[in-house]
């Protein structure tokens, strides 16, 4: 599954929204510390922002910044008019409470999706800004009609980044869905009934081949820097068995890019008051 092509259809699609707008969007990044692999990302979402005609506005701040410095640059975001998004890079410094900076951003503007608020409104069916990589994930599926409906759906990971915002969109789309993790026994058991299988570990080769049922769809959301360069969490002998498989690099990645484009005219949309943001 080619997500790559379908990410350059989306950002031509929100490229044309974003001028039909008539009206400047933003995107704030904030990045703290100097992780390199957070590096690369931050700058492929500023450029990817700049090439649909999305302004974005970078802060890099040093490792050793304390919460309350970043709770007043969130502050000042989330009350600046030319910040349409607000997006905190995670993993952030041991010294910063994550989800006190989540909390923080104004749910309006958390093109990321991770606040309670936008995290609740999935959870009870009725999505605001859904995580860019899940949501993009199911726009790959869509886009190669693979039928969800009353399918098995195995997730493996549990993080509020991908895992449970995935399994909750899969069990929208009224999937029989299970989630695995570090504890899960007998995980090769698991994944071999599935027909869908999305692994979000962190991990090379945690899905083998004989992991996977002949003709599975398999949707690999690792990026790992190996001695091998990048590679995800499925081994490469499981494009034999899977019916459909997105490939590391060219898959999952590009659509996380191109969902967050989305979400941020989505905010841009909510703020003119185009689109009704849930608040009452
Ligand atoms: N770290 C890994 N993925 C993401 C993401 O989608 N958004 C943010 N803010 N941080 C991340």
């Amino acid at each position: 599954m080619d997500g790559k092509a379908l990410a350059e259809r989306v950002r031509k699609d929100v490229a044309e929204e974003v001028a039909s707008l008539g009206r400047p969007v933003g995107l704030a990044t904030v990045l703290v510390g100097d992780d390199p692999a957070s590096g690369v990302y931050v700058r492929s979402k500023q450029k990817a922002c700049r090439e649909v005609g999305i302004e974005p506005f970078d802060h890099n701040l040093s490792s050793e910044t304390g919460q309350d410095d970043l709770l007043a640059l969130v502050e000042q975001l989330n009350g600046d008019e030319a910040v349409t998004g607000i997006l905190v890079q995670l993993p952030l410094p041991e010294q910063i409470d994550e989800d006190r900076i989540i909390r923080s951003i104004k749910p309006i503007k958390d093109v990321d999706g991770f606040h309670p608020f936008n995290a609740g409104h999935l959870l009870q069916g009725s999505p605001t800004f859904v995580a860019a990589t899940p949501a993009g994930i199911m726009e790959i599926l869509r886009e190669y009609k693979v039928d969800l409906k009353g399918a098995r759906a195995v997730v493996i990971g549990r993080s509020n980044i991908v895992g449970k915002p995935m399994a909750l969109l899969l069990l929208a789309e009224h999937a029989t869905v299970t989630i695995c993790h570090t504890r899960t026994r007998d995980l090769p058991a698991v994944v071999r009934e599935a027909d869908v299988v999305v692994a979000a570990v962190g991990h090379p080769q945690t899905v083998t081949a004989d992991m996977v049922r002949e003709g599975a769809t398999v949707v690999d959301v690792g990026i790992n820097r190996t001695d091998d360069g990048l590679v995800g969490d499925v081994a490469q002998d499981v494009r034999e068995k899977a019916g459909l498989l997105t490939p590391v690099p060219g898959g999952v990645g590009p659509m996380t890019i191109a969902s967050l484009l989305r979400n941020t005219v989505r905010a841009a949309r909510y703020q003119s008051g185009e689109l009704a943001f849930p608040l009452d």
